[in-house]
């Protein structure tokens, strides 16, 4: 399928994008972040995530905050209480624009500290680019759809704990992990960094301890012997 025929099925048929967000993929197109835009992965009441190739060929992911339906209301209460975007304004667009632009800063921290999360490439307005987790554009499963052995599933929780450590040692929190948000390639990696928050958020260790308990509980379920919230912690700090 060409691009315009892809831009015109989606805006007509399903009011995925408005033309202000087309124009953001085509800016993105022309500055050369990607060369096509080949299929949706997930069409979510948010947002959008759609596979794509960059101009070398290397496939790509991009993330597309839809502006109408956007719960901006809930996002700008996460945004003022983040330090980094004390000073957001109140209106739709610019409180979606700025979710899109924080998981970008979140995913730059992320996979500059070595976590197993998709590398950022570019962001403009509400369309984020990132690379593709998975093979010949068929997106990795999630950890949820997903059924793991005990042993592969040990594993799978040590490395998950890993990866929040070194989170961690970045000063970031997910804020929103669970079995949903992370891709399972030959390791897992973490997903979704919308609503991750700095250390410095006055809500950080009350989301540190969902994350947890949210991994937690999933493990437990499928019979494997977790670390306590509290034991986490201390590791981690
Ligand atoms: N970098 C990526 N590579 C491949 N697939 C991806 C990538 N990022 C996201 N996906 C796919 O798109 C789905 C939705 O992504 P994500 O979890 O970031 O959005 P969401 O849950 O709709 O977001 P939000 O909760 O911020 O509205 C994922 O479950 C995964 O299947
Ligand atoms: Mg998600």
């Amino acid at each position: 399928m060409r691009d315009s025929e892809f831009f015109e099925k989606f805006k007509i048929e399903r009011k995925v994008f408005d033309r202000k967000t087309i124009l953001a993929i085509l800016k993105l197109m022309n500055k050369g972040y990607v060369k096509i835009v080949e299929s949706l992965i997930k069409e979510g009441k948010e947002s959008c995530v759609l596979s794509g190739k960059d101009k070398k060929d290397n496939w790509i992911a991009l993330k597309v905050y839809r502006i109408e339906h956007c719960d901006f209301k809930n996002m700008w209460k996460y945004l003022v209480s983040d330090p980094r975007f004390y000073g957001v304004k109140k209106s739709r667009r610019s409180i979606v624009y700025t979710w899109c632009k924080r998981e970008f800063k979140n995913l730059k921290i992320a996979f500059s500290a070595k976590v197993s999360c998709p590398e950022p490439i570019a962001f403009f307005e509400n369309v984020l680019v990132m690379s593709f987790l998975g093979e010949n554009g068929k997106p990795a499963p999630r950890l949820i759809d997903v059924s793991l052995d005990e042993k592969n599933a040990l594993a799978v929780y040590e490395s998950i704990m890993e990866e929040v450590k070194k989170l961690a040692k970045a000063k970031l929190i997910h804020s929103d992990l669970s079995a949903f948000n992370i891709l399972l390639l030959e390791k897992p990696y973490l997903i979704d960094f919308s609503q991750a928050v700095p250390f410095s958020h006055p809500l950080a260790k009350e989301f540190l301890v969902r994350d947890l308990k949210n991994i937690n509980s999933y493990f437990k379920k499928i019979g494997i012997s977790v670390k306590s919230e509290e034991e986490i912690i201390k590791e981690l700090i």
